[in-house]
């Protein structure tokens, strides 16, 4: 028997096998499966109308597209409107935040290029920035300077400023880094920047689309977005906190100049020239239709309402694991919370969360820790939380494997 039916089954039959195989995914608890999507039915329902409506749209024929090259005008007019990019802010629909990353950096490398400069292109990062760099450096041939971080795991900034030599071309700060989810001081970062007239990107794909409404909530966030002189182009992501469906990021840049810059080159051929602003040929009308639908759906104010309430039960869930004896939270920026243990092992805690149903996710430096992404917005998703690490921790303390964890290590 192959896989590939000789003839093809039946519409409820396939639709049996996707709810079963969607089970385990709607089973897990926590982690970053939907970013908050699942908060209001009817915002699922926009976007599934937008999809519906979308389905076949392919951003490629942009011109002969009118109405989703105009989504997609709109889409970047907003994004430049919450990152506060000025008159000349611009920007481009991508696949992802790698696509966004790969794309500003490419435009890191075109610049430096018209300027004469090569043969070696380096790019001086924290190591904390996310992996999309190394990729992206790795693809376009570029040289990723990594910095290690201070103590407080930021940005090293006067370890990067030492760092930056006759090579570098760019420099870059995420806000935040998913690994502590901290902030790195952007506004110092991009000072060193123009004082050394290098191209500044802010990685923002986590906080693009919530930091900006968790401040107007009332939560402190350092300013990261194109208010700071110096930036050049950020990175933020829809499809994270933009809460759209995936797979929808933005590039923005400071201006159209830098835009340019960016852009994949057109190319002449039979059809004749063909003009894409990036790595993508084909982008789904659907997924950007659905990013533009959330964002006139839910406006400025239910984004903060959402960016009150998701930070409202981060600081529930870290209150309620400090007061868990053997267990402590560390302080981040956002909506993630990372806890541990100093007298017990923090995996193991980790082990017996998993046994639970929870997805953990891990931190193996500096010192292990275990990370929980708020992306459910209920009570009862906290106390059920805080239930189940209270037990989890005691069945370690004890020494124990719950029947749980037996029968997970049991595959
Ligand atoms: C800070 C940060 N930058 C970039 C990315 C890459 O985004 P994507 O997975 O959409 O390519 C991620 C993904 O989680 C991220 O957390």
């Amino acid at each position: 028997m192959t896989l590939f039916p000789e003839h093809g089954l039946s519409r409820s039959e396939i639709e049996a096998a996707l709810d079963a195989a969607s089970v385990d995914h709607d089973a897990l608890r926590g982690g970053p499966a939907s970013f908050s999507l699942e908060v209001d039915e009817d915002l699922q329902g926009v976007i599934l109308h937008a999809f519906g409506r979308f389905l076949t749209h392919n951003a490629v024929f942009g011109e002969s597209l009118p109405s989703l090259s105009t989504m997609e005008a709109e889409l970047i007019a907003m994004a430049v409107e919450i990152l506060r990019g000025g008159p000349e802010a611009t920007g481009f629909v991508t696949l992802g935040g790698s696509e966004s990353i790969f794309t500003a950096l490419h435009g890191a490398r075109t610049r430096a290029r018209s300027r004469g400069h090569g043969p070696v292109y380096e790019v001086v990062c924290p190591e904390t920035i996310h992996p999309a760099f190394a990729k992206a450096c790795h693809y376009l041939g570029l040289d990723l300077v990594a910095i290690p971080p201070g103590e407080d795991l930021r940005a090293d900034v006067a370890a990067m400023e030492r760092a930056c030599g006759p090579a570098t071309i760019a420099m870059c700060g995420s806000a935040p880094q998913w690994p502590h989810h901290r902030f790195d001081e952007i506004g110092a970062l991009a000072a060193v920047a123009v004082e050394k007239d290098l191209w500044f990107h802010v990685d923002a794909c986590v906080g693009g689309y919530l930091a900006p409404f968790v401040a107007e909530a009332g939560w402190p966030i350092p300013d990261f977005d194109f208010s700071v002189p110096g930036v050049c182009s950020l990175s933020a992501d829809l499809h994270k906190w933009g809460y759209a469906a995936k797979p929808a990021s933005t590039v923005l840049f400071a201006s159209e100049e830098l835009a340019e810059f960016a852009k994949a080159p057109a190319v002449d051929w039979d059809c004749g020239v063909y003009v894409t602003p990036s790595v993508a040929g084909t982008r789904p009308g659907a997924s950007l239709a659905a990013a533009w639908s959330v964002l006139r759906y839910l406006g400025r104010d239910g984004f903060v309402e959402l960016a009150r309430r998701t930070m409202t039960v981060r600081d529930r869930l870290v209150d309620g694991i400090d007061a868990i004896d053997g267990m402590s939270s560390r302080s981040t920026d956002l909506a993630m919370v990372i806890y541990g243990s100093d007298t017990l092992d923090t995996m193991a805690v980790g082990d017996a969360m998993e046994a639970k149903g929870w997805l953990v996710m891990r931190l193996i430096a500096p010192t292990p820790q275990l990370q929980l992404l708020v992306d459910r917005l209920s009570d009862e998703f906290v106390d059920a939380f805080l239930v189940d690490l209270e037990a989890a921790v005691a069945e370690v303390a004890a020494g124990r494997r719950s029947p749980e964890m037996q029968r997970a290590s049991a595959y």
